[in-house]
């Protein structure tokens, strides 16, 4: 219960990895905030699990495609909750697309959920901390990033520029607030993809197996407790960005 006392908002934290690090923040002590757009449903399971669990967490919805909506989602939250201490931003669209077939819409909404939105909060977060105050962010960004190819245009360069966001923020706001990422390979196949070819993705990083949300838990809280570390991405792929 080392987090007892703080505040946690997780973007998208309805399902899926992020709903795995809103419980783990959860269990650990923080008061969280469950971020949602659509999964009003599975927000509501998240919210039931943590309260069962003993902990605290209430549930808040904004479409962040929608810069407006970002910064009032912050402020909600601080409303409610009070002070944010730890900001995960983990919400994001993975959107296929080229140079060619990517029509300008398609690069605003990614480039608004996931890149606009991530700087509205933190913005938002390190205005409401006080000088004394100490505070972390989280970016989810992605392997690819690493070694970046064709297939997903919009969404790689969204992630590029968090993860220098990630770097120049570390910088701008030490000491009071840390700033981390993790980049994340095989964990969980997208929406719509086959379950045979994300297996197949899996197979052939160096280790040969999809991770689990467990292992970007594991990372997150790491991130989260290490009082040393800032400016870093750590990458949670089984060597895919190898
Ligand atoms: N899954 C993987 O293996 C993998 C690999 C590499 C990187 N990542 C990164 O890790 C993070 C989590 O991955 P994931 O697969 O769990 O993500 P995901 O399921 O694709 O998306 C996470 C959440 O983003 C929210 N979201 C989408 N559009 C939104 C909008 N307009 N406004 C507000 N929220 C919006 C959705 O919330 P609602 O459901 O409430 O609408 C969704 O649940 C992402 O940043 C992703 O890029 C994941």
């Amino acid at each position: 219960m080392e987090l007892a006392g703080t505040t946690a908002l997780v973007t998208g934290a309805g399902q899926r990895i992020g709903a795995a690090c809103a419980e783990a923040l959860a269990l650990a002590g923080a008061q969280v905030a469950i971020h949602t757009h659509r999964s009003h449903t599975m927000a509501g399971e998240c919210c039931a699990t943590i309260r069962r669990q003993g902990g605290r967490a209430e549930i808040f919805a904004a479409d962040l495609s929608d810069g407006q909506q970002a910064v009032q989602l912050m402020e909600q939250v601080t409303a409610r909750l009070g002070r944010v201490d730890i900001l995960v931003n983990n919400a994001a669209v993975f959107q296929p697309g080229h140079l060619r077939d990517t029509p300008l819409t398609a690069w605003q909404a990614v480039m608004a959920i996931n890149l606009t939105a991530p700087f509205l909060l933190m913005q938002a977060f390190a205005r409401g901390l006080a000088p004394s105050g100490a505070g972390v962010i989280i970016n989810l960004i992605d392997q690819r990033v690493a070694r970046p190819r064709p297939g997903h245009l919009a969404y790689t360069v969204a992630k590029e520029a968090l993860w220098t966001l990630t770097r120049i923020t570390a910088v701008e706001l030490a000491p009071t607030i840390r700033v981390n990422a993790i980049a994340p390979g095989p964990i969980l196949p997208a929406a719509g993809m086959a379950g045979e070819a994300f297996q197949r993705v899996a197979a052939a990083t160096p280790l040969g197996r999809a991770g689990s949300p467990q292992d970007i838990v594991d990372t997150l809280l790491f991130l989260v407790r290490h009082p040393f570390i800032t400016g870093e991405m750590i990458f949670v792929d089984g060597g895919e960005h190898l």
